[in-house]
C-alpha cells in the first residue's frame, strides 16, 4: 500500500492556513508574471523575458520534493495520503503568495534531495527541514533561513549513556543518513560505530528495542516524535549546533530563490509565520 500510494502526486488540499488561499492562487489568475515555463529551446532570442522571470517544472505550479518521514515538518497523514506539517504549510502560503498551486512529488530518500534539486527537470523546490551548510551550497542555492534547529541524541529512557559512553566502538548510534545528526556522529562521536539509515521512525523503533543505544537527531523532531509516539524514549543531551532550515533552489534558477524570499519575508511581516510556527509549536519559535 505504501508503494501505490507513494506514486501518487500529492496535491495540496486546503491546509487550516493556506489552503484556500492555495486553490485561489491556482485558480488561473495568471499573476506571476514572473513565471516563465520551461524550455529547452536555447536558440530562442526572447531576450525579452523580464529580470526577474524563473522557470518552473511544471506552468503555474510549485513542485516540491522533500523525505516525508519528519515530523512535525512532513509527514504523511494516514487518512488522507497527502503530506502534512509545518514545512508543508510554510511551502503552501509561499506558493500561494507566488500566485502557484504546489503540488509533492513521492517520497525522496532524505540525502536524494539536494542532488536531484542540482540535476534540475524534476522539483523546483525541496523544502525538507535541510540545514543550510557549506556543503551543500556548494551544489544548490538556499532562500534565506525561515527556522533555527539543534540536534538532540535520543536513547531509551533510564540509559545511562552520555556522550562520553557513547564514543566507542560497541556502541551504535543511529542517524537519518547524510543528516546533519550524520555528520555530527562522524565529527563527535568517531569511536563509535555510525549506523546511518533512510528512516527516522524505523531508527527510533530500534533504540526502543535496544538494536541502537541512541539516535542523533534534529531537536524539534526528537521532542514531537517522543511526545507523540516513542513515550519511553527520553532526550539524554541537546547539542547547540546554531543551524538553520533552508528551502533548496537550482543554481540555475537564482530569480526563483528572489521570489521564494520575497514570499518569505512578506510572510514574516504579515504574521503568517508566525501562525504556521504557533500552530504546530505552540508558540513562535
Ligand atoms: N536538518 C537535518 C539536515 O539537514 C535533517 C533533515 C532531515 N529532513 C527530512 N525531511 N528527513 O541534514
Amino acid at each position: 500500500m505504501k508503494n501505490s500510494m507513494s506514486r501518487r502526486q500529492f496535491i495540496l488540499a486546503a491546509g487550516a492556513l493556506a489552503g484556500s488561499a492555495v486553490l485561489a492562487g491556482c485558480g488561473g489568475s495568471s499573476t506571476s508574471s514572473s513565471s516563465t515555463s520551461t524550455s529547452t529551446d536555447s536558440s530562442s532570442s526572447s531576450a525579452s523575458a523580464s529580470d526577474d522571470s524563473y522557470t518552473l517544472v511544471k506552468d503555474g505550479t510549485l513542485t516540491v520534493v522533500a523525505e516525508l518521514g519528519f515530523a512535525p515538518f512532513e509527514y504523511m497523514n494516514d487518512q488522507t495520503g497527502d503530506p502534512e506539517g509545518f514545512d508543508v504549510d510554510v511551502i503552501n502560503a509561499v506558493a500561494e503568495k507566488m500566485g502557484l498551486q504546489c503540488e509533492y512529488l513521492p517520497n525522496q530518500k532524505f540525502d536524494t534531495l539536494v542532488p536531484l534539486i542540482k540535476q534540475g527537470g524534476k522539483a523546483d523546490v525541496s523544502i525538507a527541514a535541510i540545514t543550510i551548510t557549506d556543503v551543500r551550497e556548494e551544489s544548490v542555492d538556499f532562500s534565506e533561513p525561515y527556522l533555527d534547529s539543534n540536534q538532540a541524541i535520543v536513547a531509551i529512557k533510564g540509559s545511562t549513556e552520555t556522550e562520553a559512553t557513547l564514543n566507542d566502538a560497541s556502541k551504535q548510534v543511529v542517524c537519518q543518513g547524510g543528516t546533519t545528526g550524520n555528520d555530527w556522529i562522524t565529527e563527535n562521536l568517531p569511536n563509535a560505530t555510525c549506523v546511518p539509515v533512510d528512516d527516522v521512525t524505523a531508527a527510533l523503533t530500534g533504540v526502543q528495542t535496544g538494536l541502537y543505544n541512541a539516535m542523533v537527531v534534529d531537536l524539534p523532531v526528537a521532542k514531537y516524535m517522543l511526545t507523540n509516539s516513542f513515550s519511553d524514549l527520553d532526550i539524554i543531551e541537546e547539542i547547540a549546533t546554531g543551524e538553520q532550515y533552508g528551502i533548496a533552489i537550482s543554481k540555475d534558477n537564482p530569480n526563483l530563490t528572489k521570489a521564494v524570499n520575497k514570499a518569505l519575508e512578506d510572510m514574516k511581516s504579515d504574521g503568517t509565520m508566525d501562525s504556521i510556527e504557533t500552530k504546530w509549536f505552540g508558540s513562535t519559535i
